[in-house]
């Protein structure tokens, strides 16, 4: 695990939990009583191995010494392309060529990041994580050699993730740009007054966001219209979904004093709650829900 700020450190948890044994690199000092510090707190789906931090945990001077003898690496630097481009062009050259390197980037493309990769590029495959890693299933896959991509897939799979393999890239790969194109309707409708940022966010995490911890939306609308299932839907419902699609927002922008009513809102949504508050009851929620979908 290269780079082990907020997704190394989860990701290392994770494989942690499954009983592989993690190399760590990171720049920055001090990286074995932050591990430390995370893992004691962390809450995970499997608990961690007692010997987890002592045996299966090295943290490494270099990144050299890290990706010694590992079969697969997972590339969590900052989201800088200069530092993507100069870390897996050293790996490129450090790792054996049966070596997968996945990078959990958000909005890179892959071929940018690996194009001073010139002896094994094909084993580089963009592994893009939903934060928390060891929390969320999904891990969002894109590569140019098959074989590579379906190696990174075995081994998320191993690690009780659920891999999603695009066949094209593009920004925000497929889970982003559908939490970006809900954002954008978020942000659209406060600014025409439609409703508060608290009414907002409910009308989402008390309605569809329930059907979607079980179902993607395609699910959702088949099992909308009875029996007769999507086909049904799309005959009977189809132009009311045109009619709202037509008046969607086109003009949501972030300008100044947009932030400024979305600050506003949050804030007073959550009355002065800490974030780190409501992260913890987030993940209790997660890992409730990881439950009732029977993954424990
Ligand atoms: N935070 C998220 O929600 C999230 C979700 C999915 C993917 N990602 C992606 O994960 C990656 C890491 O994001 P993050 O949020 O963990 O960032 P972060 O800032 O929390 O952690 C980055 C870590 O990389 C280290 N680092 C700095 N220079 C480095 C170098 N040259 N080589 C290796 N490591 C270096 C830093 O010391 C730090 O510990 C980014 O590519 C980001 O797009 C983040």
């Amino acid at each position: 695990v290269l780079g082990v700020g907020t997704v190394g450190l989860s990701w290392a948890a994770l494989f942690l939990s499954y009983g592989y044994c993690v190399r760590l690199w990171d720049p920055q000092p001090g990286l074995q009583a932050r591990l430390e510090e995370y893992l004691a707190t962390v809450s995970l789906e499997r608990p961690l191995p007692s010997h987890a931090v002592q045996e299966l945990a090295t943290v490494c001077a270099t990144v050299e010494e890290a990706v010694a003898h590992v079969f697969f690496v997972q590339e969590n630097s900052p989201e800088n392309m200069g530092t993507k481009r100069q870390l897996l062009k050293s790996l490129d050259g450090l790792c054996s060529p049966s070596v997968i390197v996945g990078s959990s980037t958000s909005s890179f493309l892959l071929r940018d990041m690996i194009r001073d990769c010139a002896t094994e590029p094909g084993r580089f495959v963009l592994t893009h994580p939903f934060n928390p890693p060891h929390l969320m299933p999904l891990v969002e896959l894109f590569g140019t050699v098959d074989a590579s991509v379906e190696a990174a897939a075995e081994f998320y799979r191993s690690v009780g993730r659920h891999p999603v393999t695009m066949r094209k890239q593009l920004p925000g790969h497929v889970a982003n740009r559908l939490t970006s194109a809900i954002f954008r309707e978020a942000v659209w409708m406060l600014r025409e007054g439609i409703a508060s940022v608290e009414d907002i966010d409910a009308a989402m995490s008390q309605g569809p966001g329930m059907r979607f911890a079980h179902m993607g939306p395609f699910q959702t609308y088949h099992l909308a219209a009875g029996d007769g299932g999507i086909a049904q839907y799309l005959e009977h419902l189809g132009p009311s979904q045109e009619a709202r699609w037509a008046s969607l927002g086109q003009d949501a922008t972030l300008d100044e004093a947009t932030k400024a009513q979305i600050v506003a809102g949050v804030e007073e949504m959550v009355r002065g709650e800490s974030v780190a508050s409501l992260a913890g009851k987030r993940d209790k929620t997660l890992m409730a829900v990881l439950k009732a979908r029977g993954r424990l």
